[in-house]
C-alpha cells in the first residue's frame, strides 16, 4: 500500500440510464424524473469522491462525454498494476464508444507520470470490473462470463507477469466479478457465493482459509455492498444493511455507507465508479502472505 492511494473517477455530468445491458438497469425509473435523478447522481458521485479524499486518496477525473452515460464506471476502463494499464474492450456496443475516451485519459495519466505504460487488450475484457488485484496475496482474481472472455486470463497473466486465478461467473445478475467479490485490505474476501460457478468456489476455497472468507447475503449483494472500495481499514460502499456493517466492524473495519442509489439504477456501486491507479505488486507481500497462511 503506497502512502497516497490514487483513483480515477468520471465527471458524472452526462450520466443517465438510457439502455439496458444488465438486469439491474432501470431506464424507466430514470426517465420518470431525469432532472431529480441527475441532481441526485451529482450529489452521490461527489459524496463518493469526498469519501476517497477523506481516506487520503488523490482523485483524478475523466471528462464527461455526451452519449456515453456509463463512462461514470471507470473500473471498466482498464486493469492497472505497477504503473502499467491494460485498457478494456467492451462486450456491448453501447459501451464500446467509451474505449477511446478511457485510453485518452490513461495516456494523459501516463504523460503526468501517474502511469508508465498504456496498451489495449485484444479480447473482450472489462477492466478491473473483471480483474481484481489482491494486494494481500499478490495475485489477480479474474472473472469471465457475461462481459469478459475466458481468453483474457492468459493474456493478463502474461502482460503483468503475475499469478491469476480464474473465477468464472455463474449468473447474469452478477455480470462483473466486482459485483460479487471484494478483497479487503486485511486479506479477508467479502463475496457472494451463488454468483460464482462451483469451479470458481473450489479455487477460492483452495486458496483462502475459511476464516478469511466473509459471505455476503443476497440483500448485501443486491444492495451493491459487495461492490466496495477497500481503502486501508475503511470500506466504502453503497448504504449497507445493519448486519453487514456490524460484521465488518467486528473485524476492525470502518464502514462508510454512501447513498449511491442513482448509480444502482445502472447496476453499479462504489467499486465500479472508481479505478485504483497506484496498485503495486512490490510492498510487503512476503510478510503479509506469512500472516495470511498463519
Ligand atoms: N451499466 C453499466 C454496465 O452494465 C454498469 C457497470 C458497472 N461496472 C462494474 N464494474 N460493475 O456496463
Amino acid at each position: 500500500m503506497t502512502a497516497h492511494p490514487a483513483y480515477l473517477m468520471t465527471d458524472p455530468a452526462q450520466y443517465d440510464v438510457a439502455y439496458t445491458i444488465n438486469p439491474w438497469m432501470r431506464p424507466d425509473v430514470w426517465s420518470a424524473d431525469p432532472a431529480a435523478n441527475r441532481q441526485a447522481a451529482l450529489i452521490a458521485s461527489q459524496a463518493l469522491r469526498i469519501a476517497l479524499e477523506h481516506g487520503g486518496a488523490a482523485v483524478h477525473t475523466v471528462p464527461a462525454v455526451a452519449g456515453l452515460p456509463d463512462l461514470v464506471f471507470p473500473a471498466n476502463a482498464a486493469i492497472i498494476l505497477d504503473g502499467k494499464a491494460l485498457a478494456a474492450r467492451f462486450h456491448h456496443p453501447e459501451r464500446q464508444g467509451e474505449e477511446p475516451h478511457f485510453i485518452r485519459a490513461l495516456n494523459t495519466l501516463r504523460d503526468q507520470g501517474v502511469l508508465t505504460d498504456v496498451a489495449q487488450i485484444e479480447v473482450a475484457q472489462e477492466g478491473a470490473g473483471d480483474c481484481i488485484w489482491d494486494a494481500s496475496r499478490g495475485l489477480f482474481w479474474v472473472g469471465s462470463g457475461p462481459r469478459s472472455s475466458a481468453k483474457s486470463v492468459v493474456i493478463i497473466a502474461k502482460h503483468f507477469g503475475k499469478q491469476v486465478v480464474h473465477l468464472p461467473l455463474a449468473t447474469e445478475q452478477f455480470y462483473h466479478l466486482d459485483t460479487c467479490f471484494c478483497p479487503l485490505s486485511g486479506g479477508e474476501i467479502l463475496y457472494y457465493p451463488p454468483a460464482l460457478t462451483p469451479e470458481a468456489r473450489g479455487r477460492l476455497l483452495d486458496l483462502v482459509p475459511a476464516h478469511m472468507l466473509i459471505e455476503a447475503t443476497a440483500d448485501d449483494a443486491a444492495g451493491f455492498c459487495v461492490n466496495a472500495v477497500s481503502l486501508n481499514k475503511t470500506v466504502i460502499m453503497a448504504k449497507p444493511p445493519v448486519a453487514l456493517r456490524a460484521r465488518l466492524e467486528e473485524r476492525g473495519y470502518a464502514v462508510l455507507g454512501v447513498d449511491l442509489s442513482p448509480f444502482m439504477l445502472s447496476g453499479g456501486g462504489a467499486f465500479c465508479m472508481t479505478l485504483r491507479l497506484d496498485w503495486s505488486s512490490a510492498p510487503a507481500i512476503a510478510a503479509s502472505n506469512e500472516r495470511l497462511a498463519a
